[in-house]
């Protein structure tokens, strides 16, 4: 429980392992194995929190549920990416993290479901890669277009995202009224996932604040799968 509990006082905190361990009295390489455990322990569970509903019928009630919110038709997820702060690794592929906006940072995905559980994660991209790139390299994209089970289901995304058959973004100039109502539904049903990193950000402000560990990875990540965090 102890353990926990210091793990979960680094996520809410984002203090140094030095400042977690003080208030649980160990060490700080101590609290540096006990964040390492802990985290690796959530992950093993990864699969059976973070994943789309594994049936046509449950597909299904996620499709009404997001078709009550704007009456958009069809939707499973709403995607988008948000980045996260992180320490400037380091090395020869560095750089690749510094974002757009001057800081550097991991662009993490995330398909969000109508009431902001996460049906799907990839975090291994650096900051400097584009929302677009991200998906276009994600399993999802895969599975949209080949798996039967995504069939006629659609994802909605912001105007960074390329319009696809399945993946369905704002109009640049609406015109019509159709078109403006397309655009509308579409935006207020995408809200969803804005309001999800909303919330976990809130919940896990080292999301924010950013993950200052002194064992971030030094090597670029991404022929690796995909976990939550990179911590080893
Ligand atoms: C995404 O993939 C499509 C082809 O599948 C390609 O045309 C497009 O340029 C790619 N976009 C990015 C940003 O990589
Ligand atoms: C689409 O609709 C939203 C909501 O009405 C509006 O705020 C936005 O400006 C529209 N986008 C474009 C590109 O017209």
């Amino acid at each position: 429980m102890t353990r926990l509990l210091l793990t979960l006082r680094f996520l809410a905190t984002g203090f140094f392992f030095i400042c977690a361990g003080d208030s649980f009295g160990v060490s700080r390489t101590s609290a540096h194995d006990i964040v390492q455990l802990v985290i690796s322990a959530l992950l093993d569970l990864r699969h059976r929190y973070i994943r789309f509903p594994p049936s046509r019928h449950l597909l299904d009630s996620v499709k009404r549920k997001f078709h009550s919110m704007a009456s958009f038709p069809r939707t499973i997820g709403a995607v988008d990416c948000t980045h996260v702060r992180v320490q400037y690794p380091g090395g020869e592929e560095g750089y690749l993290y510094m974002n757009r906006k001057g800081y550097y940072s991991k662009n993490v995905q995330v398909i969000a479901g109508p009431d902001l559980q996460i049906f799907n994660i990839v975090t291994r991209w650096p900051g400097r890669f584009h929302d677009m790139t991200v998906f276009n390299n994600s399993r999802v994209r895969h599975w949209f277009e080949s798996t039967p089970m995504f069939k006629d289901c659609l994802l909605i995304g912001d105007a960074g995202y390329e319009c696809r058959p399945y993946l369905l973004t704002p109009l640049s100039n609406p015109q019509t009224p159709a078109e403006v109502n397309y655009n509308e539904s579409l935006i207020r049903t995408r809200n969803v996932v804005e309001r999800t990193f909303g919330v976990l950000k809130r919940r896990f402000p080292i999301l924010s604040t950013g993950i200052q560990c002194f064992f971030f990875p030094p090597a670029l990540p991404y022929p690796l799968p995909s976990l939550i965090f990179y911590y080893y």
